[in-house]
């Protein structure tokens, strides 16, 4: 079951320009949500003026190589490793989920459209792919919808609270469980199959309505960030002060006063201690 190509084995009740078809049609929806996302929320408008407000406020400028250094940066940290999350098990669980998804997604398309049929037998390595990137959207996920949501892990509430932007998690959370539920039971024109078509049609149908397109907005606004300081405008705000510093106490005469000598570095006050206030 797990070596397998259960799309294979589903050309013999529906045709394979359907599964092809289906597959292009929720390219598109994907497309065209993120389209209508970033006209509704105005993002890109929005994110265009504030990289120019904030060029106003730049101390040097940023050249080619170093912008080139900042994206290779932001593709190695932010996105392919999910740098962003300070927490290791959000880290983790984004890994999971993120690399899960992209491996399930990438093994369906590669399955359907180059090895549609049983007359192309299809490499075990694929049908087994599919099956570890489903199984690890679906670990990374639970993990998340039942102990790592902030409503959850820090506000206390329930985990079968529902809300609209929980769309994306929970249909996530579907395909890969229904897929995995499909492939177990042998496959075939089933209700499991039926679940697992519905799902995913509601997880790249519902982009415009979920955060779907958070993959596609938080490298460009990790990017920008990394530009803001490397240029030195930092958003206005002021530099990271070593309170020790003679020179730093001399433009501030109030901090020996307060604080002594010798401030103790006192870190981030978000780090101070875990968020469970409820
Ligand atoms: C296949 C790709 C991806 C999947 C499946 C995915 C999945 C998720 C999920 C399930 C959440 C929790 C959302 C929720 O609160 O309901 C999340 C949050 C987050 N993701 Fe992703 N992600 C992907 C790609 C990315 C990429 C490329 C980045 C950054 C460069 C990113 C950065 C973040 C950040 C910073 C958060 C937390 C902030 C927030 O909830 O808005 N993700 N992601």
């Amino acid at each position: 079951m797990f070596t397998s190509n259960p799309f294979a084995a589903l050309s013999a009740s529906i045709p394979t320009a359907y599964m092809q078809g289906y597959i292009v049609v929720m390219f598109l929806l994907v497309m065209g949500g993120t389209i209508l996302d970033m006209l509704h929320k105005k993002s890109a408008q929005y994110f265009f003026a504030n990289a120019k407000k904030a060029q106003k406020s730049a101390k040097r400028s940023v050249g080619g190589g170093e912008k080139v250094a900042i994206a290779t940066s932001v593709l190695v940290k932010e996105v392919l490793t999910s740098g962003e999350f300070d927490n290791p098990r959000r880290r983790l669980s984004h890994l999971l989920t993120m690399w899960g998804t992209i491996i399930f997604i990438m093994t369906t398309a590669i399955m359907i459209f180059c090895y549609p049929t049983p007359a192309t037998p299809t490499p075990t390595l694929l049908p087994q792919l599919w099956h570890i990137g489903a199984l690890m959207l679906a670990v990374g996920g639970y993990w998340f919808w039942f102990a790592i949501r902030v409503d959850v892990a820090a506000e206390g509430l329930s985990w079968f609270r529902l809300e609209r932007a929980d769309l994306f998690i929970l249909s996530l959370l579907a395909t890969s469980t229904f897929a995995l539920a499909w492939s177990f039971t042998g496959g075939g024109l089933t209700v499991f199959f039926a679940l697992f078509i519905l799902s995913s049609t509601v997880l790249f149908g519902g982009v415009y309505w979920s955060k779907f397109a958070h993959m596609f907005f938080k490298p460009a606004a990790a990017y920008q960030k990394k530009v803001i300081m490397a240029d030195g405008g930092r958003e206005n705000l002021p530099p990271d002060y070593d309170l020790t510093d003679p020179e730093v106490q001399r433009k501030f005469p109030d901090i020996p006063t307060y604080m002594g000598k010798n401030p103790p570095n006192m870190g981030l006050c978000i780090k101070a201690e875990r968020a469970n206030h409820y």
